[in-house]
């Protein structure tokens, strides 16, 4: 029987309550809804980039292998920290959680910040008509978001794996939002 299918829902259902908790989180809220200026909005891509830029490296050591190396949004991250006047190398703290012990996890882990890139295509255009016009050249990690292609190309390479222990992956999916809400208390309204 193929377990993959499975897997999605148990990952989707397992991850739920974190998700919400994280898409209503202060530094993501912003970028749906209520005013925005050019700081709040380089303060959530300094969020987001403390959580890409760590996990981009640990997914690239631990499989390895040109198919599994996954996109670096993370440049597109630092690119629009820039454009508004900020350094991403100065961007702290930064994720330091727990690595993938093994395949379960790492496809755990990688489920959710994979997954994240379904949201950025909502995100984008109601940020886009609320940013101020300083801040609309820094819009290219949701603008350039490849999310059409990079989730089935995800699926795909997961297929091609062998058996994954759900409970383990949905563990570390978990975990991994856990530390999330963690990492960006540190970038709430300072
Ligand atoms: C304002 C912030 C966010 C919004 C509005 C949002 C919204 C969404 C939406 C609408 C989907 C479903 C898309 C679809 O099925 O086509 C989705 C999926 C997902 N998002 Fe988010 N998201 C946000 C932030 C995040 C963050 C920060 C993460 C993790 C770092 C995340 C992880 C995921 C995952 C793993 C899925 C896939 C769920 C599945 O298995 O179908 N999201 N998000």
């Amino acid at each position: 029987m193929d377990t993959k299918p499975i897997l999605r829902e148990k990952l989707r259902d397992a991850t739920r309550a974190s998700h919400r908790r994280v898409d209503h989180h202060e530094v993501m809220a912003c970028l749906v809804r209520g005013p925005i200026t050019a700081e709040l909005y380089a303060r959530s891509l300094s969020a987001l980039y403390a959580l890409h830029a760590p996990l981009e490296d640990v997914f690239s050591a631990h499989l390895g292998g040109d198919d599994f190396v996954p996109a670096r949004r993370s440049l597109d991250l630092a690119h629009d920290l820039e454009v508004l006047g900020h350094d991403a190398a100065k961007v702290a703290p930064v994720w330091n959680g727990r690595r993938p012990d093994g395949l379960a996890a790492y496809v755990g882990m990688r489920y959710v910040i994979e997954g994240s890139a379904l949201g950025g295509a909502m995100i984008a255009p109601q940020l886009i008509r609320r940013l101020p016009p300083e801040a609309l050249d820094a819009c290219r990690f949701f603008t350039f978001q490849m999310e059409g292609q990079q989730w089935p190309r995800f699926w795909r390479l997961v297929d091609g794996l062998g058996p994954i222990d759900v409970h383990q992956a949905c563990d570390a999916a978990v975990g991994l939002f856990t530390e999330i809400e963690d990492l960006w208390a540190a970038f709430r309204q300072r």
